[in-house]
């Protein structure tokens, strides 16, 4: 059984990789819709607080195991706990870490196959007040939507097969900085032809009075804690798994402190590509098609429609971005399960990649269904399949490994820890980490994390309950 991980053959390979998979359709598909749905910039201050203070230390530690486990999520765990006398059962954490990351590639998929889709419809241009009708159009054809799913998975596990060094670092040094030239366009052109003082107004400026309930307060960090999160890459071993690749030359702080600012940086210039354009139009955020898939499928289509033929060759050009984002990301979405069944089963790559191709494709099929021919199929208190695996991923299993993670490490791995791999001199900053780890990220997030299971499964608002109590 062959559990050892090979290595990056440079040391910008893991900056690159991490950069490529934290930016994607979280930064510019999913930051902008739940800003707007959030209130603006309430959320954005605090999804940018979250970042800081819990989410870069969960980081560090999730690429801190990868490093020093040097292996797939699962066994990498698995030898830290045997290296710290702790129990294997720990292994479950990497585990639900895979599964997470299956879930996610199953529904990520299906909204990358509409944005190929729809860099073919912008290019032939959308007639003014058209937009929604093709969206709920383009939703209700499963067969068309599980060919550019496919094609996009297909593409996805093609660089993933190739290996880590051939395969994703030959892909990231090609579609990184395509993608930030991509993205700096937009926010120019969005400049140049919106609302640019709109747009910061509303990204930027405290609205307190868009608050009126603790339910509503709750909802809003807990949304800022996930978009967090998942915009980072945390809480599926992808982390660890690029982690686990890093020469030993390279330092845990330094690296991850670089991929944490791009992919911050990124969310916040899609909203300034985004609402610019959208309040230059007159496009209103309070309005239902700015929520969801709606922003991005809906309202900017309706934007490059106004737009006449410069729409033609913008519209194409944001969802070639759009693209660009989602492909970097699902390669290392797929990355711990691959590694996993090579390292585990010894398979080789070309097959493990065949198998996550197989698995990919099915739940893929069950999420297209939860568009059209399952669309009114509840699973429990979710409308549909798409929404129950966008929520078991993202909201319920994510912020459960994280916690997993910030504590085996804050714990359990005290002695393992060391100055060096790192790259922390200071023993405050050190002493502070693993306070974070210890205490503050794992109180935090559970109690979020219960809170708004039990809102969102159950309708029960505790924190209304308690705040009532007094
Ligand atoms: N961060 C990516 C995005 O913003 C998605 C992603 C890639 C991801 N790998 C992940 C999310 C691992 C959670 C965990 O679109």
């Amino acid at each position: 059984m062959a559990t050892q991980s090979s290595q990056w053959n440079n040391n910008t390979a893991f900056l690159l990789a991490a950069t490529g998979s934290a930016v994607g359709l979280g930064n510019i598909w999913g930051f902008p819709y739940k800003a707007a749905e959030n209130g603006g910039g309430l959320f954005v201050l605090l999804y940018i607080f979250f970042v800081i203070t819990l989410g870069f230390p969960v980081f560090m530690a999730e690429v801190f195991i990868g490093k020093k486990g040097k292996s797939n999520p699962v066994s990498s765990v698995e030898s830290l706990a045997a290296k710290s006398n702790s129990s294997k059962k720990w292994g479950i954490v990497g585990y639900a870490g895979i599964l997470a990351s299956l879930i996610i590639a199953g529904y990520y998929a299906v909204i990358a196959g509409f944005v190929i889709d729809y860099g073919f419809i912008s290019a032939q241009g959308v007639a003014e007040g058209t937009a929604k009708d093709i969206w709920a159009n383009q939703q209700s054809t499963f067969f068309d939507m599980t060919f550019w799913t496919v094609l996009f998975i297909v593409g996805s596990c093609y660089v993933v097969a190739n290996g880590i060094d051939a395969g994703i670092d030959k892909a990231m040094r090609f579609l990184l900085p395509m993608l930030f030239i991509l993205v700096l366009a937009m926010v120019g052109y969005g400049a140049y032809q919106g609302d640019f003082n709109a747009g910061i107004n509303y990204l930027f400026s405290w609205k307190a009075d868009d608050i009126e309930t603790t339910g509503q307060a709750a909802a809003i960090v807990q949304a800022a804690i996930g978009q967090a999160f998942f915009s980072l890459s945390i809480g599926m071993g992808t982390l660890m798994a690029f982690g686990s690749y890093m020469p030993s030359s390279q330092k845990v702080s330094k690296a991850s402190g670089v991929v944490v600012t791009a992919d911050t940086g990124v969310a916040l210039l899609a909203g300034l590509a985004i609402f610019p354009l959208a309040f230059g139009l007159g496009l209103d955020p309070k309005e239902d098609a700015f929520g969801g898939s709606a922003l991005v499928f809906e309202t900017m289509p309706e934007a490059f429609a106004q737009l006449g033929v410069i729409g033609q060759v913008v519209g194409p050009l944001f969802f070639f971005l759009l693209a660009v984002a989602a492909f970097s990301s699902m390669i290392s979405i797929l990355e711990p399960s691959v590694a996993f069944l090579t390292q585990k089963f010894s398979m080789s790559r070309m097959k493990a990649t065949g198998v996550i191709l197989l698995v990919c494709i099915s739940l893929s099929l069950v999420s297209i269904a939860g568009h059209n021919v399952w669309k009114d199929v509840s699973v429990g208190a979710l409308d549909n399949p798409f929404e129950f695996m966008k929520y078991f991923a993202d909201d319920f299993l994510l912020l459960l490994v994280g916690t997993g993670m910030s504590v085996f490490v804050g714990w359990r791995l005290q002695k393992v820890i060391d100055a060096d791999t790192m790259g922390i001199s200071s023993t405050t900053m050190m002493n502070l980490w693993v306070f974070i780890l210890k205490w503050v990220s794992p109180i935090f997030l559970m109690t979020i994390w219960t809170l708004g299971n039990l809102q969102v499964l159950f309708e029960y608002d505790l924190l209304d309950k308690i705040i009532n109590l007094f």
